[in-house]
């Protein structure tokens, strides 16, 4: 078999293009969503992931502002501006680009932000509501990934779905919202026995190892959907994923590419979230 390619990057352009005409309404309305985007420090990585989602905002007419803070601001100073923009009427969503510096603690800044404006979907009353299946932002990449799916009507019901990475960007909740959809899901990770034996097994094969072409044909399924989600750098300079793309997808009945593939639709996902911050949906009172 030799799969068929889930093309993120052309399903985003065609969301993006939806989104176009929705934010012109909301306008109309008098209402412009607002993204407010956080970088602390000089990391080349989170600049250029912050300079893709600043782009993909103005196409679809989002307007979004980038405050760019020093290495050494103090956790204090972003706490405290967190909270200035969680009182700004203008601002709907809030993004605080990861990794922080080391005297910065993740937790207290996703904790911060408030509910209604969590459009990473990171804080835990964001997460918990995932958990129970409520309403909510939903993490980009993992809601990126279903809607991948659901792009091309696969079934997720009854599939056995096993997720390789159990970070909580990534790993952890796209097992949940795939057990959501009634998959029947497993989580392996570096400590994991027999990654390749139950690899093997799945209908569903999720990557996010960022390990460049750590998962071969022998870890896929014939006729497994593969999602990779890995974004690796080579020495060449060039991106690549965690999946040996060349030869799974010819075992694969679906993959996903890198580049264009899960990559483009973190961002999209992020700008409807954004939509839908500024909606004021997902509302949690106080
Ligand atoms: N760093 C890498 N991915 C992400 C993401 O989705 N959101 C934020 N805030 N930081 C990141």
């Amino acid at each position: 078999m030799t799969a068929e390619i889930i093309n993120g990057k052309e399903l985003s352009t065609e969301l993006k293009l939806e989104m176009k005409e929705e934010v012109e309404k909301l306008k109309e309305l008098g209402l412009t969503p607002h993204l407010t985007v956080v970088l602390v420090g000089e990391n080349p990585a989170s600049k250029s992931y912050v300079k893709g989602k600043e782009k993909a905002a103005a196409e679809t007419g989002i307007s979004s502002s980038l405050i760019e803070l020093s290495a050494s601001t103090s956790e204090a100073e972003l706490l405290q501006l967190i909270q200035e923009l969680n009182e700004d009427k203008t601002v709907h969503g809030i993004l605080v680009q990861l990794p922080l510096p080391e005297q910065i603690r993740e937790e207290k800044v996703i904790e911060t932000i408030h509910p209604n404006k969590d459009v990473d979907g990171f804080h835990p009353i964001s997460i918990g509501k995932m958990m129970t299946g409520e309403d909510t932002f939903l993490p980009c990449t993992p809601y990126g990934i279903i809607t991948m799916l659901k792009s091309k009507d696969i079934e997720i019901e009854g599939k056995h779905a096993v997720i390789i990475g159990r970070s909580n960007i990534v790993g952890k909740p796209i097992g949940q919202l795939l057990l959501n959809e009634n998959a029947t899901v497993t989580y392996c990770h570096s400590r994991t026995k027999n990654l390749q034996e139950i690899a093997s097994n799945a209908d569903i094969l999720i990557a996010a190892i960022g390990r460049a072409h750590a998962i071969t044909a022998e870890y896929v399924k014939e006729g497994a959907v593969v999602i990779d989600v890995g974004i690796n750098r080579l020495e060449n300079g060039s991106l690549t994923g965690d999946v040996d793309f060349e030869n799974a997808k010819e075992k694969a009945s679906y993959i996903t590419p890198v580049p264009r593939g899960v990559g483009p639709m973190t961002i999209t996902m992020l700008l409807k979230n954004t939509i839908k911050a500024a909606k004021g949906l997902s509302k949690i009172e106080g």
